[in-house]
């Protein structure tokens, strides 16, 4: 396998920086959340990194459950139609559902789920994100917990691909352009 390093111009977000983010994120979510019982919605494949480091330093008892949907393919830009590729195995009536999600880039896809996963009768849907590009966003997104605000361009590492690669990068890195054009 060829090396990594020369497919990224700087490195926006250490690893480090984002375990101590989700522990401090962690800390908000047990206090708002005490005495309920949680479900963790993960968003594949981009969250998995971030849910087993957000779940990991959850204190409580808590479920865990996927969603695969995909609104980019294999391009660098939201086609702003998604599409459910996995839904849940769980239940949502009458329960706390937090969605764990890698990046809000238009805020297409959560904005879209968030509406999804309400109309199935849950207590409440709230949303914790580790990235988010504020000059990207096509609709706002309620985020009730969000990691870092980056700037608007093309990031991948800790669970975020381009074209399915890079996501085992343990840092967000800014992908260098002579990669994808
Ligand atoms: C990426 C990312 C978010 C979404 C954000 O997922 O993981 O889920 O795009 O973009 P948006 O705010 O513009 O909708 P992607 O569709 O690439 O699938 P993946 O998680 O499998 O990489
Ligand atoms: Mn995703
Ligand atoms: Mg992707």
């Amino acid at each position: 396998a060829s090396d990594i390093e020369g497919d990224l111009t700087e490195v926006l977000v250490t690893e480090s920086e984002i375990h101590a983010k989700l522990a401090e994120l962690a800390r908000r979510i047990e206090a708002d959340y005490e005495g309920r019982d949680l479900l963790l919605v993960g968003v594949l494949k981009g969250a998995v990194m971030v849910m087993a480091d957000l779940a990991r330093e959850l204190r409580p008892h808590l479920n865990m459950d996927w969603m695969a949907v995909s609104s980019y393919g294999a391009g660098t830009q939201s086609s702003g139609v998604v599409k459910i590729l996995k839904d849940l195995d769980t239940d949502l009536t009458g329960r706390d559902v937090l969605i764990v999600e890698d990046i809000i880039d238009s805020g297409l896809t959560l904005s879209w789920l968030l509406e999804n996963l309400r109309s199935r009768g849950a207590a409440s849907v709230e949303v914790c994100a580790l990235l988010r590009k504020p000059d990207a966003a096509k609709v706002e997104v309620d985020v009730r917990y969000l990691g870092f605000d980056i700037p608007n361009q093309f990031v991948v590492g800790y669970g975020l691909d381009y074209a399915e690669r890079y996501r085992n990068l343990r840092d967000v890195a800014i992908l260098a352009p002579h990669v994808y054009s």
